[in-house]
């Protein structure tokens, strides 16, 4: 699995500190998992402190939920709030009619319903991320039991199946849901909602990392913030 170089540093804190500014005061947030809405996460914590913005958040991993605890930000569960005026999140991979991929973390299932749960989704990527077609391969998230039939239903819709080995843990990542990974590589991807179709039929799919509902991306590209919404 590849992850966005350090080089990028700067264009993710940018872009994730931009995205904060869409933060109203009672808001409940969806808290999304990774290095650029961390940022995001962090500035929300600040302008709470700053006074004038309280918010709720709704975290979408163990890492959201310890940033969002350091940051000062007061948590809720979907069970308590299960509808949220704004979620935020990063991206593997987002392409310019804002299909995207997530989960190279392996927080893609518990990020998908927190997003699903969300009047209005953002993307917050550095410009590595924006590209013409998606390539990135498509994090799977499978029932351990099943992992091997999936493996092979994969390879049927023509992906080339992988699973996630963890890297401080003898073998594979297991998510915050108990479950293993499988990064199904299908180079370039003609049709992502077909492809989305297929892996959710595949029995023993939790979720898997292909999103169809951003309504806006926050990326830094040439050095600036810019924001592409939804046709
Ligand atoms: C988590 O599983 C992913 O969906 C992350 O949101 C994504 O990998 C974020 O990438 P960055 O760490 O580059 O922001």
């Amino acid at each position: 699995m590849v992850r966005t170089p350090d080089s990028n540093a700067e264009e993710k804190r940018a872009a994730g500190e931009a995205a904060a500014e869409m933060v109203r005061d009672g808001m409940v947030l969806g808290l999304g998992t990774g290095s650029t809405v961390a940022w995001t996460i962090k500035r929300i914590g600040e302008m709470v402190e700053e006074g004038g913005v309280g918010v709720l958040g709704v975290p979408t991993s163990y890492q959201a939920q310890e940033l969002a605890i350091a940051a000062g930000i007061p948590l809720t569960t979907l069970d308590q709030d299960p509808v949220l005026d704004l979620a935020i999140d990063g991206a593997d991979q987002i392409s310019h009619d804002l299909m995207t991929i997530k989960g190279g973390g392996a927080a893609h299932a518990r990020e998908k319903v927190v997003a699903s749960s969300a009047q209005w989704f953002v993307i917050v990527a550095d410009s590595s991320k924006y590209v013409d077609a998606l390539t990135h391969p498509v994090p799977v998230e499978v029932l351990p039991f099943a992992a091997k039939l999936a493996a092979s239903r994969i390879e049927e819709i023509g992906g080339s199946p992988s699973l996630r080995q963890a890297k401080m843990k003898d073998g594979p990542v297991i998510t915050d849901n108990g479950n293993f990974v499988i990064d199904a590589d299908f180079g370039t991807i003609e049709d992502p909602e077909v492809l989305s179709t297929q892996l959710s039929e595949i029995p023993g799919v939790v979720e898997h990392g292909i999103f169809d509902n951003v309504d806006q991306l926050v990326v830094v590209l040439d050095g600036e913030v810019k924001v592409f919404s939804r046709e």
